[in-house]
């Protein structure tokens, strides 16, 4: 389990530079009372330990500013999410928190909380096409692309021409807005080495909707990456897989082993992923996955945290993006943290030196 610190220090510089918006035009002066309120927390899924430390830390951060919460998960369906927050809005919550399964089917629900005057902030994931969602908090979620992109330029040393190399594409849920944003973040970067054949996907498939792994199911990872290798390398190996989330890279991880990888006469491939879950940093110390993406769900949840009580006292909230994030209908008024590639050489100093897990966890 990862372990908690207070965050709101790191965040502390970032966001006195950051740009500031009116809440609600309703500004009051001097030191606000605490609202008692109880803010409905929708997460998407428990099957992921990241999903688990993020639900907990949000509540922890409403709990230390005086919030009561209410955590629910919605088991990766999004009618059963899309019915639990309609039951939040019943027990008159005073804000509500939600990462969506679906990014498309919350509209509906989110006109009944515009009703009953529940402010609403996406979480992570931007929910889409409705007016009805106030603010969102997540990360840049095209550097995380980007850093994945990078670090298979960068071991492969294709700036220096080296090449040709085997690469294969993967990509998020279909009904996830950052799924879009991880893979336009990755090609940026991978594509001109496409053009020029110094990356070859031998599958033939680089569009988006044909590499979309609904759910982020790491079983459905597996089963395409052992149909992949069983029509497309009988006769060459694979020197790199993009994939954009750990579930899903030791899903990759296990159908390369399978089919021989992982021995000296067949190393793996390069293989990204996204979260630092444990599973994956103890794989990337092992020598199996190579990389991850570090996301610190703990400043997430202080972001998170921060903007329901800013909305809530009537105070400014602090959002660090007004464009990018368009959901359809508008630019939902953004705070983007930062993310942090990690690997074998640096897993130390960015897990374990800021306390996101202690050296005992990672043997
Ligand atoms: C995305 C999130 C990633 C990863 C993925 C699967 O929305 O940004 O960090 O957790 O879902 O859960």
């Amino acid at each position: 389990m990862r372990n908690r610190r207070p965050a709101l220090s790191a965040l502390a510089g970032a966001v006195s530079a950051a740009l500031t918006l009116s809440a609600c035009g309703d500004m009051s002066g001097g030191e606000p009372a605490r609202q008692s309120g109880t803010i409905g927390i929708a997460m998407p899924t428990q099957s992921s330990e990241r999903w688990l430390v993020d639900g907990r830390s949000v509540v922890e951060d409403l709990r230390e500013v005086g919030y009561r919460t209410r955590l629910v998960y919605g088991q990766d369906d999004p009618k059963t999410q899309a019915s639990q927050i309609r039951s939040l809005i019943a027990q008159h919550v005073s804000a509500l928190v939600i990462a969506a399964i679906d990014n498309k089917s919350l509209d509906g629900v989110l006109g009944q909380a515009a009703a009953a005057k529940i402010p609403v902030i996406s979480y992570d994931r931007l929910v889409l096409g409705t007016k009805n969602v106030d603010y969102y908090a997540s990360f840049d979620n095209e550097q995380v692309g980007r850093l994945q992109a990078h670090y298979i330029v960068e071991k492969l040393g294709l700036e220096e021409g080296k090449g040709p190399f085997t690469i294969e594409l993967f990509a998020g849920s279909p009904d996830d807005n950052n799924t879009k944003y991880f893979f336009d973040g990755a090609m940026h970067l991978l594509q001109p080495y496409l053009d020029s054949r110094q990356l070859v996907v031998r599958s033939g498939r680089t569009a988006l909707d044909e590499i979309t792994t609904p759910r982020w199911d790491g079983a459905a990872a597996k089963k395409r990456m052992t149909e992949v290798l069983s029509t497309s390398y009988r006769t060459r190996r694979i020197d790199a897989v993009l994939s954009p989330y750990d579930g899903m890279s030791l899903g990759i991880l296990s159908a390369l082993r399978s089919d021989g990888y992982g021995s000296a006469a067949k190393p793996f491939p390069l293989i990204t992923g996204q979260d630092a879950e444990l599973p994956s940093v103890k794989s990337i110390i092992a020598g199996g996955q190579s990389q991850t993406v570090y996301k610190d769900s703990r400043e997430l949840a202080q972001v998170a945290a921060n903007m329901v009580d800013a909305v809530l006292t009537h105070h400014q909230v602090r959002v660090n993006d007004t464009v990018t994030y368009d959901n359809g209908v508008k630019a939902v008024p953004a705070y983007l943290l930062q993310p942090t590639s990690v690997d074998k050489s640096n897993y130390e100093v960015t897990l374990v030196a800021t306390d996101y897990y202690t050296a005992a966890q990672l043997k």
